[in-house]
């Protein structure tokens, strides 16, 4: 992953916003590890709580301060979030300031979302081990269909019309297209798989293809495949092995995040950055608020531990990242996990095990 030089910006000041339900109790266990490793390694980090959630939203009417984007940009590394959404707030206009805003605000393009199997045993897939899910997907994070271009017309009558765009700038068609090659020859991974639906979005997805093939000639090093989104579901499930890096568009990075996300044991393992190399950038887990389980103990925080640890990678901390990681295979392996794994600890109690590991105990 594209890191930042860690000797910039000292001490590393990283915003903490938990959001809402699960994403207050997953995020409190990242911030366990994330001290844990900051001990151990002598990190130079700074966390700043923030409390921008659905209470307080409902009563101040305010998502976030003016001027916070701003700051986030001048005066922070990263900004670390755990979940938003609350029944309370039906059009999720809080989460959408907050999340939304700062992915279009701080132009996190990328979207760097690795699917790993840390135990075989989670798997959905007959007979795959960790060795064949092992692959990343570069999703595009500021374009196409999450603009939010387009109108109805004669709505609620029978003649209604609804339009909605998809907006594809070469800029930001090469810019990821760029991010991904760039990885995999950063980090020794062979291929690099591209998939759109250019076959029926030939204006649109006709710019991925022309682009794919003008950014890929600049890494003669690496092997490019192109696969439509259909076979590239298909084969996700049929043979994950033959993936490395994956590169799509917004709605497609979306959809195959979450089989992804499913390949690797679920929703509470999965981990994300949305970044923009050099610039502060943002990290969280996968997964929703899960209302029904805020404050439960059920929550699993393994997903934000691992965004954690995408952060430390991004701050030039590889040693203590790779403890993070390490920690949870290892607290997979031994089966001490909340009950959605099959264990019986609680969220906090996973917390502890991780951030125990993660200081050398
Ligand atoms: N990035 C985000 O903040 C984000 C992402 C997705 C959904 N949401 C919001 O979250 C709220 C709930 O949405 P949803 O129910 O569709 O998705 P969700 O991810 O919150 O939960 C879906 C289901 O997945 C499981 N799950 C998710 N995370 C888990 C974890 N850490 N441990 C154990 N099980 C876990 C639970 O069974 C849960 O019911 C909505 O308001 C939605 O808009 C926010």
């Amino acid at each position: 992953m594209n890191q930042i030089d860690p000797r910039e910006r000292r001490p590393q000041r990283i915003a903490v916003l938990p959001g809402d339900g699960i994403g207050k109790d997953v995020t409190a266990e990242a911030v366990k590890v994330l001290e844990a490793a900051a001990g151990r390694f002598g990190l130079p980090l700074e966390l700043v709580h923030l409390d921008w959630d659905a209470d307080r939203y409902l009563r101040t009417g305010e998502s976030m301060p003016a001027g916070a984007l701003e700051d986030f940009r001048d005066n922070y590394s990263a900004v670390f979030i755990g979940a938003y959404g609350d029944p309370r707030v039906p059009d999720m206009k809080h989460a959408a300031d907050i999340l939304l805003g700062t992915r279009f605000g701080l132009d996190l393009y990328i979207n760097f979302r690795p699917v790993k199997l840390y135990d075989e045993r989670l798997c959905p897939l007959k007979g795959k081990t960790e060795k064949d899910v092992d692959f990343v997907v570069f999703r595009e994070n500021t374009e196409g269909a999450y603009v939010g271009v387009g109108g109805v017309f004669k709505k609620g009558t029978p003649d209604e019309i609804a339009v909605q765009e998809e907006i594809h700038t070469r800029k930001g068609v090469e810019r990821i297209l760029r991010a991904a090659f760039d990885y995999a020859k950063k980090t020794g991974r062979k291929r690099v798989t591209m998939a759109d639906k250019s076959n029926v979005m030939q204006h649109a997805h006709g710019l991925w293809q022309r682009c794919f093939a003008e950014v890929a000639a600049d890494y003669p090093g690496v092997e490019t495949e192109h696969l439509f989104v259909d076979a590239l579901t298909m084969q996700m499930v049929k043979a994950p092995e033959r993936f490395e890096v994956i590169v799509t568009n917004n709605m497609f990075g979306d959809i195959v995040t979450d089989l992804g996300a499913a390949l690797q044991g679920g929703l509470g393992l999965a981990a994300s950055a949305n970044l923009h190399p050099g610039r502060t950038s943002m990290f969280e887990p996968v997964h929703g608020s899960a209302p029904k389980y805020a404050g439960t103990g059920r929550a699993n925080p393994m997903g934000a531990v691992l965004s954690a640890g995408l952060m430390l990678e991004f701050l030039g901390h590889d040693a203590a990242a790779d403890a993070v990681e390490q920690a949870v295979r290892q607290a997979l392996r031994e089966g001490e996990t909340t009950v959605e794994l099959g264990g019986k600890l609680t969220t906090s109690q996973v917390g502890d095990v991780l951030a125990r590991v993660v200081a050398g105990g």
